[in-house]
């Protein structure tokens, strides 16, 4: 008798419980900068400094964190909405243990200084092509399991995972186009402020595939999953789909405002900022709406707050994006800490809190049971977490309005009126509050890992069958 075929959940499994892991890592070494940052005795050794440590924070919570999140997500998500087990099972297992390889090769790179200066691309060309190798592979697997679906619609979650899988090997592999000259240092392939226009299109198409397309394909799945709520609008999630995607494409020289590219330039690129409100706000609105009719579960239910609170973030740091591409706002918020606490409300408050509530509610499954150990606990993580994200932007907005307008004023004789450093010292209360508000965040990661490790202990990992396309519609 031939054994019913079953999704594959191991994968989905390894990646998940790194997820928690490498949070908890990239998430603690940003606590490290924050808090070298207020006392900088702390940059006690080279490859300790705030210098080396920053882009291992960046790389860590981004392609560590955030990239386990999107493969486990990813790989359960093409399973459950095609009605099929993954495409080249070995293939995903090389994913894998090839991702891991290339967070530990980061982790022993960047603190010995070894970098291609270029951020959120620092890793050096050997290492580049374990990313490309991978990515490949990233690609065939979850391809190849929409190809032999048995469905005949690919849900709407699929495009998002799909079109991040694509644009993320285009953005890698042409900004990481560069002449080696030994193993450990290369020259880019692009020079002066070509260089920097290849850079900053990766650069926010990195936020726009990597930090956002991805993450609204785990947003269309868990999001209408835990509301027990179909989608609110299958018609919007498209229109969504097309114009996001379209339009993120052409913002990258918003972070080259007042340089030396065209300036015809950087106005195509504050048009399409503020273009993108738009479709950034239809997806939050689709997918907060997926709760009509159910708003009193949010009451009880932490892991749709974390969901839910995750889409009011990305609301917000979508209307203070295209407001800061806006360039005479960008002149007072470049450089400040006004775009770190930007970048923390869509780190923080969206990738890391809709990663969260998808963790909490894959966690359980894959272990056969159907909830955490501890809801309680999760309760007390999400408010933990809400506390210190908004002790984080908060302080980060004072900060930065406030460094810039210290910049910017003058004396009625042309002097500046202050020096550099009495901004720096103006900055030190507001550090020390990130720090908090980082410290804050971090324990409800910790209080997360030994949550999943109760859940975990004593259950035997578990493997679903496959579910027939009318039997159930994920
Ligand atoms: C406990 C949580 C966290 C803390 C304490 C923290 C702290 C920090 C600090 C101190 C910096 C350097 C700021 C500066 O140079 O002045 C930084 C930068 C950054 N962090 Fe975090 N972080 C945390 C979580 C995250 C997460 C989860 C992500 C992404 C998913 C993230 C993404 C980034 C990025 C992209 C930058 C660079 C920002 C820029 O260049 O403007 N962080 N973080
Ligand atoms: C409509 C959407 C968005 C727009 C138009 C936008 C626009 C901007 C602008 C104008 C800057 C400042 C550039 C500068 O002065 O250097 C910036 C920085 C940044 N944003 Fe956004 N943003 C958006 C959404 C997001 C989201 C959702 C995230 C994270 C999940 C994010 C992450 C970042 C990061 C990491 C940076 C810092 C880049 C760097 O200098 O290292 N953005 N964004």
């Amino acid at each position: 008798m031939q054994s019913q075929a079953t999704y594959n959940y191991k994968v989905v499994r390894q990646f998940a419980i790194m997820t928690v892991v490498w949070g908890i890592v990239g998430m603690l070494v940003g606590v490290i900068v924050a808090a070298q940052l207020v006392w900088p005795e702390l940059n006690f050794a080279e490859w300790f400094h705030f210098g080396r440590l920053r882009p291992l924070h960046t790389n860590a919570v981004i392609f560590a964190f955030g990239g386990c999140a999107l493969f486990a997500t990813s790989y359960y998500v093409v399973q459950r909405t095609n009605h099929v087990p993954l495409f080249a099972p070995k293939l995903a297992s090389f994913t894998f243990w090839g991702w891991q390889l290339v967070i530990l090769l980061a982790a022993i790179t960047l603190p010995l200084g070894i970098t291609t200066s270029k951020e959120y691309a620092e890793l050096e060309w050997p290492i580049d092509l374990l990313i490309a190798v991978v990515w490949v592979s990233y690609a065939i697997v979850f391809f190849g399991t929409i190809a032999k679906r048995k469905t005949s619609h690919i849900y709407v979650a699929n495009w998002f995972y799909g079109a991040f899988i694509l644009a993320v090997a285009l953005l890698h592999i042409v900004n990481s186009a560069a002449i080696p000259v030994s193993l450990t240092k290369s020259y880019s392939a692009y020079a002066g402020v070509q260089d920097a226009m290849i850079q900053w299109w990766y650069g926010h198409n990195a936020v726009g595939f990597f930090l956002t397309a991805g993450f609204l394909g785990m947003m269309y799945y868990f999001v209408p999953k835990q509301a027990d709520r179909p989608v609110y609008s299958y018609r919007l999630s498209v229109v969504h789909f097309w114009a996001l995607i379209f339009t993120y494409m052409w913002a990258g020289p918003h972070h080259l405002h007042y340089t030396a590219l065209p300036d015809w330039t950087q106005s195509v690129g504050m048009v399409f900022s503020l273009i993108l409100l738009a479709p950034s706000w239809g997806g939050m609105i689709n997918g907060i709406m997926t709760l009509s009719g159910a708003w009193h579960k949010l009451r009880t239910d932490p892991i749709l707050k974390f969901l839910i609170t995750s889409l009011s973030f990305y609301g917000m740091s979508t209307f203070e994006g295209p407001m800061m591409s806006v360039k005479t706002v960008n002149a007072l918020s470049h450089y400040t800490d006004w775009t770190v606490g930007h970048v923390h409300s869509g780190a923080l408050g969206w990738v890391a809190m809709v990663s969260i509530g998808a963790m909490y509610y894959l966690l359980p499954r894959m272990y056969g049971k159907t909830e955490m150990y501890s809801t309680k606990l999760i309760t007390t993580h999400f408010w933990i977490a809400t506390i210190g994200v908004v002790l984080y932007i908060a302080s980060m907005w004072i900060a930065g309005v406030m460094q810039g307008l210290m910049w910017r004023a003058t004396n009625p004789d042309g002097t500046l009126t202050y020096s550099f450093v009495e901004s720096v010292k103006a900055s030190y209360p507001f550090w020390s509050i990130r720090l908090l508000g980082g410290v804050l965040f971090l324990g409800g990661m910790l209080l997360m890992f030994y949550n999943m490790v109760k859940t975990i202990a004593g259950q035997k990992a578990y493997s679903a069958p496959v579910v027939a396309p009318q039997a159930a519609h994920a």
